[in-house]
């Protein structure tokens, strides 16, 4: 869906879909010449991350494999709470294999602490991670992300696998969301 048919829900488009194109061909240029033995397991984590990870995996010119999780990144209330709870784990066995955790998004970084540690635990090679969007005024523990494609300011986005209450996925750019939107809550 383009933003024109979005009415006055969205303020301001922040990367149009060909911005977002180009920075992912650059990070996976980064990507391929930082695995040149074996390639890593992408994993992607629902459902955000479907977009960056399409896109992602078949701009990368080797095996991609892909493996997926679903995590719920918030406990009581609508505040990142680093209480993360495995929804829907992976298929695959990570002992001893690189691997690249695919996101859409980091705001305060709880989630993604948590699911690396949790990957690095199982065993794996390597775990890095790779994010289409970063928040760093948002952070609230330090995450060691590899490859970044954009930093954002402290908006409500939604678009390229972004959701608000489910809708917007399908926005082909990321566009900061509307207060109006959400502000009848
Ligand atoms: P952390 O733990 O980094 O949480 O605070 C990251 C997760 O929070 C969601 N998130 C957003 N979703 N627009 C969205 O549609 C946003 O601006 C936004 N900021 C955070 C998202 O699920 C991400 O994985
Ligand atoms: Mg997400």
């Amino acid at each position: 869906m383009d933003a024109k048919h979005l009415g006055d829900d969205l303020t301001v488009v922040l990367h149009t879909e060909e911005e977002l194109r180009v920075r992912l061909a650059e990070l996976a240029r980064e990507i391929e010449r930082d695995y040149p033995e074996e390639p890593p397991l992408l994993v992607g984590v629902l459902k955000g991350a479907v977009m960056v990870m399409a896109d992602l995996a078949r701009e990368l010119n080797f095996h991609a494999q892909m493996d997926w999780m679903a995590v719920s990144s918030y406990g009581v209330g609508t505040k990142s709470s680093g209480v993360v709870k495995i929804l829907k784990d992976l298929d695959a066995d990570i002992t001893g294999r690189d691997v690249l955790i695919v996101e859409d998004i980091i705001d305060s970084g709880l989630t993604l602490s948590w699911l690396k540690e949790n990957l690095e635990s199982r065993g794996a090679k390597s775990v890095r991670i790779c994010t289409m969007l970063r928040k760093p005024e948002a952070l609230k523990v330090e995450v060691d992300v590899a490859y970044v494609g954009f930093d954002i300011p402290v908006e409500f986005v939604v678009g390229y696998g972004l959701d608000y209450a489910e809708d917007y996925r399908n926005l082909r750019d990321v566009a900061i969301l509307a207060p109006h939107v959400y502000s009848g809550e």
